[in-house]
């Protein structure tokens, strides 16, 4: 038995010896000091022995057992050391890596312009309207003076959904949905997208966007047109930037003009970015057509109002010296990020 005794005793060495972990630590607690460990199977012989063996061997037991704990004990703390070392070593944050750089987004170009230009009017009092892409025939021609077989129908190409129902041409028809809700004094902008068949080159998109504008009031004349127009100009280009009228025709306003600014690359002397003109046009407007008026509820005989439409696009290259519309549309990162 003394032997025995021994032998258990080295084994429960050789196994320590070889113990990483805590788990394999308790493996080898239960193999030998366990209910059914081989220390305990041991003093379970005991009865067999002689009344004078019994002592003798009962110390021997009870060494072997202190001896098995006592390096158990060192072993745990030693294992315990060993896996707070790994999980440091695991955790260990190098400081000298470069950084990562947070990649934040943008506003797209076009609507950087257009809050721009929509701080700018509603300074001045406007506020800000808009209508449904997809339109009536009523609202985008009808309404705006531009009826069946009006020759300026061909000049907008338009998506047909059916007979009454397309992508509207352009923003125009939401100066008729706020005339229909809004009793005058109007000053309102409506911003928005608009969309033409047309093929797709470097001026032009099937979607571009518009900012129409409507002023209506007793009294409104075409010199407040001229004078909200040279300030949203020299707002947007700076106090040296002047506007020209040029006499055109549209079918919902009565007079009608084109309107240009003078060129910001050269100031008006004539330079490669408005082909030697000194002028870029960016807008048409004109005072609202009497029948337009009546059509959105307002008496002409007691109001008068300007309106205008101005493409953001246009604006936006010019601003930019982009020299290709495309694009805005593209989304090439290498391009939106460097605005
Ligand atoms: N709707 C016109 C277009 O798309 C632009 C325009 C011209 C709007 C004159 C107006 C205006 O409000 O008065 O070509």
């Amino acid at each position: 038995m003394k032997e025995q005794l021994e032998k258990i005793r080295q084994a429960a060495a050789q196994a320590l010896d070889a113990v990483e972990t805590g788990e394999a630590l308790e493996s080898v607690r239960v193999r030998f000091l366990g209910k059914k460990g081989e220390l305990t199977a041991v003093l379970r012989g005991m009865g067999a022995l002689t009344p004078e063996e019994r002592p003798v061997v009962g110390q021997l037991a009870n060494e072997a057992r202190a001896y098995i704990e006592g390096k158990i004990e060192e072993k745990k703390a030693a294992v315990a050391a060993k896996e707070r070392e790994a999980k440091l070593k695991s955790e260990v944050i190098d400081v000298t890596v470069p950084g990562r750089r947070k990649l934040a987004g943008r506003l797209h170009p076009l609507y950087q312009v257009l809050n721009e230009i929509t701080a700018i009017f509603t300074g001045m009092g406007f506020s800000v309207a808009e209508g449904p892409d997809i339109e009536t025939d009523y609202y985008n021609f009808e309404a705006l003076n531009i009826p069946a077989d009006h020759p300026a129908r061909d000049t907008q190409d338009t998506f047909y959904i059916n007979d009454n129902i397309i992508l509207r041409t352009q923003t125009s028809p939401v100066q008729i949905r706020v005339m229909e809700q809004t009793k005058p004094p109007i000053r309102m902008i409506a911003p928005g997208r608009v969309f033409r068949s047309d093929a797709v080159d470097a001026t032009h998109s099937p979607v571009f966007h518009q900012i129409e504008g409507l002023v209506i009031d007793k009294g409104i004349t075409m010199a407040d047109l001229k004078g909200t127009l040279e300030a949203v100009v020299k707002g947007l280009y700076g106090p040296d930037a002047k506007i020209r009228l040029r006499p055109h025709h549209f079918p919902f306003t009565e007079p009608s003009a084109e309107v240009d600014v003078s060129c910001f690359a050269c100031g008006g002397k004539g330079c490669g970015m408005c082909k030697g003109e000194g002028w870029i046009e960016i807008l048409g407007a004109g005072m609202v057509h009497p029948k337009v008026l009546k059509v959105g509820g307002i008496d002409p005989e007691v109001y008068s109002g300007f309106a205008f439409g101005l493409g953001l696009e246009r604006i936006a290259m010019f601003k930019y010296g982009i020299d290709d519309l495309r694009l805005f549309f593209e989304n090439d990162l290498r391009f939106l990020r460097q605005f």
